[in-house]
């Protein structure tokens, strides 16, 4: 089944990151106008840390209340606190230490320094997200989740073909084998990213034109480029947010639309 989510495209990743730093800091300010705290979460990939880059240097960021943002990860590689492969790490050089975010505000994943095993990783990220959770609820409303994507039509950590991307429950879930180093990662389930007000998918290069292709259009990629050849849906054009899904890409990224 083909999306019809909007497609924006930008002439480059360069301004890609920068209208995309712009449109999240005033979905921020949106989102806080109608209620507070605000929830969002983030995951890795270079268009992302670019994004974040350029949220640190728009002066709209001042229009935020940093104070009241919950910030949680989409996805983790199940690395130490610190490690240069974390997704935190980067997202707190390229932004979050510049902010006047709460330190409890912000929800890293656990790491192999605090937890046994990736398994409960993300056990305890479950539990995390569920006591930020509305009353009944198993996971915060998250107001916008950003996503990068992979070339292979991966989104989070979720890959295609594997058993992850099946998973029904609310919370994170751990992959053991993900084909994109480092194997062992934390991911928030599809459902979850699908429980999100607002997800976008944020893509940059001629790399991932295709899987962008595949994901609007609903299909697989071939075996050979890391798809599952089956037709059935690349994990990008499985995102369905609650409110709106929105791809946020430049014109690389299009060239394999018809
Ligand atoms: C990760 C990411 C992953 C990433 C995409 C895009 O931990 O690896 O969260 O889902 O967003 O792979 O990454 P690039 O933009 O670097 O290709």
């Amino acid at each position: 089944m083909s999306t019809t989510a909007p497609v924006v495209v930008h002439p480059d990743g360069e301004l890609l990151a920068r209208a995309t730093a712009a449109r999240f800091l005033l979905a921020l300010v949106d989102a806080q106008s109608v209620a507070t705290p605000v929830h969002v979460a983030l995951t890795g990939g270079s268009i992302l840390v670019d994004t974040l880059r350029a949220v640190a240097a728009d002066p709209l960021r001042d229009a935020v209340d940093w104070t009241a943002v919950h910030v949680w990860w989409g996805d983790e590689r199940f690395v130490p606190a610190g490690h240069a492969d974390r997704n935190d790490r980067e997202a707190v050089e390229a932004l979050l230490g510049d902010l006047p975010l709460r330190p409890e505000h912000v929800h890293a994943v656990p790491g192999p320094d605090a937890v046994a095993d990736v398994d409960a990783a993300a056990r305890a990220y479950t539990e995390e997200l569920a006591r930020h959770a509305a009353p009944g609820e198993a996971v915060p409303e998250l107001a916008v989740v950003l996503l990068g994507m992979g070339p292979d039509g991966h989104v989070a950590s979720l890959f295609p073909g594997r058993p992850s991307l099946g998973d029904q429950s609310l919370g994170a879930l751990a992959e053991h084998d993900s084909p994109k180093p480092p194997p062992e990662r934390i991911s928030l389930t599809l459902p979850t990213l699908c429980t999100a007000h607002q997800v976008w998918l944020v893509v940059s290069g001629e790399g991932k034109a295709p899987a962008v292709a595949a994901a609007l259009e609903g299909t697989s990629l071939p075996e050979a480029v890391g798809g599952t050849g089956d037709g059935e849906s690349v994990p990008a054009g499985r995102v369905q947010a609650r409110g709106r899904t929105l791809w946020l890409v430049d014109l690389a990224a299009t060239s394999a639309l018809p």
